[in-house]
C-alpha cells in the first residue's frame, strides 16, 4: 500500500499508484470489461500523480481514467474505432482527436461540432483513421484548466506493416505549474500571461512522471515518438551524443533528415517521431537537455546505457522512410490563395524603441465574444475561450475539393503553434525560403515575425478550428473558424 515509508523508493511509490489507478478501473466494470478489439472507454474525472518527484507526495489532477498520460490508445490505420467518453467531471467537456482527418461531427470542438459532454453523460466517437502516425487526444472545453491539471493522452495509429526498429518508444512531455506544497497552481488566464509567453510551468514531466533514465541498450534502434501535451511550453531538445533522424511530422511522415543543429523544436501539441541508432557506450548516460527558453536549460533525462554487450556491432542496415500516407496532394499552381495576419500581445523591446504601436490589442473591436479579454486576433477579429462562439462568422470559406494555400503572417513578438483541425497541410515556405524533407503537419511552429506558407486539399466539409496551441493565446484571441463547403 502506498504510505509514507520513507524507505519506498519512488520507482516503487509510482508501481503502487499504478496499481491504485488499475483497482479503481475495475470498480467500474463497464469501463474495461466487454469492450471489443477496437473499443475504447475513456472517463475524464479527478486522479492524483506523482508530480513533484518527492516520496510520497501526490497531486491532485483531472485525468483520463485516473491516468496521467491517459489511456494509449492504439490502433490500425483504416481500422473503424468507437471510442466512449463518459464524463466524470464536473463540468462540460469533449475530445478532440488532434492531428486525426475525421468527419466533422467526430472532431469534439463544443458549440460547433457537438454539444458539451455534461457531466455524468457519454458521448461515442467513431471514425477510421486514414493516416498512421503518432498522435494525441485532448479536452476542447474549458482548455486551459482541462488540459492544465492533466487531461491529455496518446493515440497511435499503427502502419499496417510494422516498421524495422528494436522498439518503439513514447515520450508524452507535459508541463506543470505546481506551487511548493506540490499542488497545481491557480490563476490560469492570467491576461498577462496570456500576452506573452502564456502559462509556461516549472516542472516537465515525462509519460506521467519525473522523469528517471531512460534505459537503453548500445546497438539497438529506437523509434522515439515525442507529443508535447504543454498548455504553453516550447521544447527545444538535444539528445547528447547522438543523432536523431526526424522520419516524421505530427504524425506525417517526411524524408528522413537530422534536425538543424541537432536541435529538436517542439511546440505544444506537436509531434515528432525519430529513428535513434543507440551508439553510445555501454555503461554510460547521455543527456537530453532542453534549452528553449534562454537561461533556462534543463536535463530533461538521461539515456542510461545498460552495461551489456552492444546488440549489434553496425547500426542496423534497415530503411529509415515511413510509408506515406493517402494525403491529397495539393495543386500549388492553381491553389486559391488566402493570408492570415496574426496581431496582439505584448510589444518587443525592440519593436517598441522603433514607434511600433501595440497593434492589435488596440483595434481588437469586431467579432469580439465574451470569455475574457481578446489580447490577440487573425485578421483583426478575436474569437475567444474554446471555440463555442457560434455568432462569429467563419473568417473564410474554402471551396471544397479546391487545393487552398495559405499565407500566415506572424506580426507579433511571441512564438505561435498555428494549428489546424481536420486536415494535414504541407508546409510550403517559411521566409520566403522552401521547407526542405516534403513536410507535412497540422502544426506549425511560427518564430516572432515568421511569415509561412502552407497548403492542403480542403477534401473533408464542415467548419474547423483553427487556433494557436499555446492555450493562453487560443482562448484570449488567436482562434478562428475556417469552413468547408
Ligand atoms: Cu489540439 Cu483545437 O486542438
Ligand atoms: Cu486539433
Ligand atoms: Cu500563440
Amino acid at each position: 500500500s502506498v504510505n509514507s515509508n520513507c524507505s519506498v523508493s519512488r520507482r516503487e511509490l509510482l508501481r503502487a499508484g499504478t496499481g491504485l489507478a488499475v483497482a479503481s478501473a475495475m470498480l467500474w466494470p463497464r469501463l474495461s470489461l466487454a469492450a471489443a478489439a477496437s473499443d475504447y472507454e475513456i472517463a475524464p474525472g479527478p486522479g492524483r500523480a506523482f508530480l513533484k518527484g518527492e516520496q510520497g507526495q501526490s497531486t491532485s489532477v483531472w485525468a483520463y481514467n485516473t491516468r496521467i498520460p491517459g489511456p494509449e490508445v492504439r490502433i490500425r490505420q483504416g481500422q473503424p474505432v468507437r471510442i466512449v467518453v463518459e464524463n466524470r467531471l464536473e463540468e462540460d467537456t469533449t475530445v478532440h482527436w488532434h492531428g486525426i482527418r475525421l468527419p466533422n461531427a467526430m472532431d469534439g470542438v463544443p458549440g460547433l461540432t457537438q454539444p458539451p459532454i455534461k457531466p455524468g453523460e457519454r458521448f461515442v466517437y467513431k471514425f477510421t483513421p486514414p493516416d498512421a502516425g503518432t498522435f494525441w487526444y485532448h479536452p476542447h472545453a474549458n482548455s486551459l484548466q482541462q488540459l492544465g491539471r492533466g487531461l491529455a493522452g496518446a493515440l497511435i495509429i499503427e502502419e499496417p506493416e510494422p516498421v524495422h526498429v528494436d522498439r518503439d518508444v513514447l515520450w508524452v512531455l507535459a508541463d506543470w505549474r505546481l506551487d511548493s506544497d506540490g499542488k497545481i497552481a491557480p490563476g490560469f488566464g492570467n491576461p498577462m500571461e496570456a500576452a506573452m509567453s502564456g502559462r509556461v510551468g516549472n516542472s516537465v514531466t515525462l509519460n506521467g512522471s519525473v522523469p528517471e533514465d531512460q534505459s537503453v541498450r548500445a546497438g539497438e534502434r529506437v523509434r522515439l515518438r515525442l507529443i508535447n501535451v504543454s498548455l504553453a511550453r516550447i521544447m527545444a531538445l538535444r539528445f547528447e551524443g547522438h543523432t536523431p533522424v526526424i522520419v516524421a511530422v505530427d504524425g506525417q511522415p517526411c524524408d528522413p533528415h537530422e534536425p538543424k543543429g541537432g536541435r529538436l523544436l517542439l511546440g505544444p501539441a506537436m509531434r515528432l517521431d525519430l529513428v535513434i541508432d543507440m551508439q553510445g557506450e555501454s555503461g554510460k548516460r547521455y543527456a537530453v537537455i532542453d534549452d528553449f527558453y534562454d537561461g533556462l536549460a534543463y536535463e530533461l533525462t538521461n539515456l542510461a546505457y545498460a552495461s551489456q554487450s552492444p546488440l549489434r556491432k553496425n547500426p542496423l542496415n534497415a530503411p529509415l522512410r515511413l510509408p506515406r500516407n493517402p494525403l491529397p496532394v495539393p495543386d500549388l499552381p492553381n491553389a486559391e490563395r488566402h493570408e492570415m495576419v496574426l496581431q496582439g500581445g505584448m510589444p518587443s523591446m525592440r519593436d517598441m524603441m522603433g514607434g511600433g504601436k501595440m497593434q492589435g490589442m488596440s483595434r481588437m473591436s469586431g467579432g469580439m465574444a465574451g470569455h475574457g479579454p481578446a489580447i490577440w486576433s487573425i485578421n483583426g477579429t478575436s474569437m475567444t475561450g474554446d471555440g463555442h462562439d457560434a455568432e462569429i462568422p467563419p473568417l473564410i470559406t474554402l471551396k471544397q475539393g479546391r487545393s487552398h494555400f495559405i499565407t500566415m503572417r506572424n506580426e507579433t513578438a511571441w512564438w505561435h503553434p498555428m494549428h489546424l483541425h481536420g486536415f494535414s497541410f504541407r508546409v510550403i515556405n517559411r521566409n520566403g525560403a522552401p521547407v526542405p524533407h516534403n513536410q507535412w503537419a497540422d502544426t506549425v511552429l511560427l518564430a516572432p515575425k515568421d511569415t509561412v506558407d502552407i497548403a492542403f486539399v480542403a477534401d473533408n466539409p464542415g467548419d474547423w478550428m483553427l487556433h494557436c496551441h499555446v492555450t493562453d493565446h487560443q482562448t484570449a484571441g488567436l482562434m478562428t473558424v475556417i469552413r468547408v463547403a
